[in-house]
């Protein structure tokens, strides 16, 4: 299998090669790509591999494309892919929300991919995060409405946020100048900025929008009331979000527990808490502070605190598992 990875030498595609290599895919060749040519930039089982600029000729024929670069990019180059047979999986949102094009976090919604597929976005880390806790909960009491404050680290804004934040966190340590905010509408350091992405003309950012919308397709429920903030805070990695839901029926903590806690791609901390920084390289939707809105036992309402790493399981992890799943229904030969 030919694979190639477009945006390789940025924060989604460095890890998408990593976790490709650590779960052992049955790779021939691996390409690395990015916006221009680089001298032995990536490092692959061992080897250290050249990166050459992204053009159509390196992708003429690979297998299996990922693209971890902008929309520019996967709308540019994906379309020919996927009309030759190629199979494309871009952590970009520019196909997330086509019509006929599946959204899926093979945990949550594996079962919605055909053979004729080819074309896989990887959806938003944020809502992917959200989705993979909030399934368990739809398919145990049903669900109506989602309202989530998300506390989104620096490098979900990928390597030039995490330099950002870093350069200014050296800054203070040094008593030196704080460096202008550029990645970020303010500076992040020492601080937290309630904009991810863009706000438009109603008050919404991108980021909340790509949650909402997002988080309707994944969980099937294009209905689904979704309320998001989105905030970024001086984390490096990995995303927490404040969650609180109401269910379809009346239900208790206990059976919802029971149900995070028998759910494959979660783990449900059934006490204590769990912090962005300890979930830093896990491949999992991490789940605590799980209780009931009101004091009685059966109740419609919940809250929980949900943590992920954004650049793993939000996006290269994820990734990958569509490969593998690919493999493994037999729509792709090895
Ligand atoms: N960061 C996250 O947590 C996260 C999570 C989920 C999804 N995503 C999405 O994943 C994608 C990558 O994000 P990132 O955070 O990894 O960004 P990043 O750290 O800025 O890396 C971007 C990568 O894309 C390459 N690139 C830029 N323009 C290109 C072009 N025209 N052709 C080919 N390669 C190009 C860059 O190459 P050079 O080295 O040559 O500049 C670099 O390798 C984005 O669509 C983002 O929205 C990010």
């Amino acid at each position: 299998m030919d694979v190639a990875v477009v945006g390789a030498t940025g924060a989604v595609g460095e890890t998408i090669v990593r976790v490709l290599e650590e779960r052992n895919l049955p790779i021939a060749t691996l390409r690395p790509l990015a916006s221009r040519s680089q001298h032995a930039a990536v490092r692959f089982r061992g080897e250290s591999l050249p990166v050459r600029e992204a053009c159509e000729q390196e992708l003429h024929d690979a297998d299996v494309v990922f693209f971890a670069s902008g929309e520019d990019a996967s709308e540019l180059y994906a379309p020919a892919l996927v009309e030759r047979g190629a199979f494309v999986i871009d952590n970009s949102s520019a196909f997330r929300l086509r019509h006929g094009v599946p959204l899926i976090i093979p945990d949550v919604n594996g079962d919605a991919v055909t053979a004729r597929d080819r074309l896989f976005p990887v959806a938003n880390c944020t809502a992917i995060i959200l989705a993979t806790a909030l399934r368990p909960i739809r398919d145990a009491a049903g669900l109506t409405s989602v309202t989530v404050a998300t506390y989104q680290a620096a490098s979900g804004a990928g390597r030039a946020g995490l330099q950002e934040l870093e350069a200014q966190e050296r800054a203070s340590l040094d008593e030196l100048a704080e460096p202008p905010a550029r990645v970020f509408p303010r500076v992040l350091g020492r601080n937290v900025i309630p904009q991810v992405g863009e706000i438009d003309s109603s008050g919404w950012s991108t980021e909340e929008r790509k949650v909402r919308d997002e988080t309707r397709k994944l969980l099937g429920l294009p209905e689904l009331t979704v309320n998001a903030t989105a905030v970024r805070v001086p984390v490096r990695t990995a995303h927490g979000e404040a969650v609180t839901f109401e269910t379809r029926d009346t239900t208790t903590r206990p059976r919802l527990a029971g149900a995070l806690g028998a759910t494959s791609g979660v783990t449900f901390h059934d006490g204590g808490i769990v912090t962005p920084r300890e979930v830093e390289g896990s491949d999992v939707v991490h789940v605590a502070r799980l209780r009931a809105q009101d004091a009685s036992e059966a109740s419609r309402s919940f809250a929980m605190w949900v943590v992920g790493d954004q650049l793993r399981t939000g996006a290269a992890t994820t990734a990958v598992q569509i490969l593998e799943l690919l493999l493994a229904k037999g729509y792709l030969a090895a």
